[in-house]
């Protein structure tokens, strides 16, 4: 197949937003074959020719941090908050991630799929091939594996792939001590939910309140025993070095950072760690920290947007938005926020064959009613999609 009359963004040249202006892409077998200026194409059959109509082709966009299944809500911790409350208050509280563990757990594996599917919809309506899906709303063995079961059936009922983090160190279970909850349920739980195929990297919350480095330690040494990825959400509130540990383990990603520090992205950049950053918990929880975005680009450190869809700190299904916030929030150029949710986005999840237009890639597009690749970024509450083509069928 041959999509013609486009113009084309997410190329890997040299060109703002990697950009062509009257561009097509040649398809076969599910793969981009060819893409370029429309001038340049070689000659041959191409097969069915589909016209863009003059529209925007990017990279389908790629969500690669998010804990969309869960139970429940936390509206009413929005309205604590709003009463002046903190993150870290309602935490210790018994509200924040311990809340939303009680309402996951009364949810059967069905339940969590049919909570989770209006959230995944919304993703894939402004054009998201890719979703990474985290555990850790369980706490428990049973109850992490259904999460991470429904996740896969997600990626069985949607046209979307769907790639599972293991986060059963994200919070303390209430009556838990945290030594003990890491060595007696957490790699018990990792170690049986990798036995089932259900774990595709293993992730942490590295945090005062949730698992020290140390903790999070053990966890990543039997990730490495199993031969899984790791990644950390570090940094978020303050800095305990989770970043550093994560880049000493050849981690993907550290995910937040608002308290990254200059060590910290050293470490990340020799290791080649992705910085994923999520301005929607920023946002939400009125952060006044900023990622040290600055920093990061000096070093060369990628960095990914994501929305971080949550019930506490990131209620958000729109990764356009986050694109947005990114770029209003932390400064990121619209040419970074496209980037951060393609191609620096799939690194996060260490995947190589998508979030580019480029010849092998799997020809997973997202086609817009802009003119310039910028307007993705710069719209709010506005969704350009016209059509998302997934393995070359659209
Ligand atoms: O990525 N930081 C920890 N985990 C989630 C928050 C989850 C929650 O509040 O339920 C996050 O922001
Ligand atoms: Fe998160």
């Amino acid at each position: 197949m041959l999509l013609t009359n486009a113009r084309l963004c997410g190329l890997p040249n040299g060109a703002p937003h990697g950009g062509v202006e009257d561009g097509a892409i040649l398809i076969e077998d599910a793969r981009i074959a060819w893409a370029g200026g429309r001038e340049d194409l070689p000659d041959g059959d191409h097969g069915e020719v589909r016209d863009m109509g003059g529209r925007l082709v990017s990279p389908a966009l790629i969500d690669c941090h998010t804990h969309i299944v869960h139970g429940g809500d936390r509206a009413a911790e929005f309205e604590m908050r709003l009463q002046g409350a903190t993150y870290e208050e309602v935490a210790r509280a018994g509200g924040g991630i311990v809340s939303t563990v009680r309402a996951t757990r009364a949810m059967d594996e069905d339940a969590l799929v049919v909570a989770a599917l209006p959230r995944l919809d919304a993703l894939i309506a402004e054009g998201v091939a890719v979703v990474e899906v985290k555990s850790g709303y369980g706490l428990d063995t049973d109850t992490e594996l259904a999460m991470l079961r429904a996740a896969r059936r997600l990626g069985e009922l949607r046209e979307v792939r769907i790639v599972t983090s293991f986060l059963g160190a994200h919070a303390v279970p209430q009556g838990s001590e945290a030594d003990a909850y890491i060595d007696g349920v957490c790699i018990p739980a990792l170690r049986a939910a990798h036995a089932e195929g259900l774990v595709d990297a293993v992730d942490g919350f590295c945090e005062g309140i949730a698992f020290s480095p140390a903790q999070i330690a053990r966890v990543f040494d039997v990730a490495a025993e199993l031969g899984l990825p790791v990644k950390l959400h570090a940094e978020q509130l303050s800095d305990l070095g989770g970043a550093k540990l994560a880049a000493a383990r050849g981690a993907l990603s550290a995910d937040h950072l608002e308290y990254l520090g200059e060590d910290g992205v050293e470490a990340m950049a020799e290791a080649g760690t992705v910085a994923v950053i999520l301005p929607g918990a920023f946002y939400t929880l009125r952060e006044t920290r900023m990622p040290p975005v600055d920093l990061l680009c000096r070093h060369g450190v990628p960095m990914a947007v994501a929305t971080d869809c949550n019930p506490g700190s990131s209620p958000m299904t729109s990764l356009l938005l986050a694109m947005n916030m990114a770029c209003t929030l932390f400064r990121l150029t619209p040419e970074e926020a496209l980037f951060g949710a393609t191609r620096h986005a799939a690194r996060a999840l260490g995947l190589r064959d998508c979030g580019l237009i480029a010849p092998g890639m799997r020809a997973d597009l997202a086609v817009w009613n802009v003119a310039h690749p910028a307007e993705l970024a710069y719209r709010i509450g506005f969704n350009p999609l016209h059509a998302r083509i997934i393995g070359g069928r659209p």
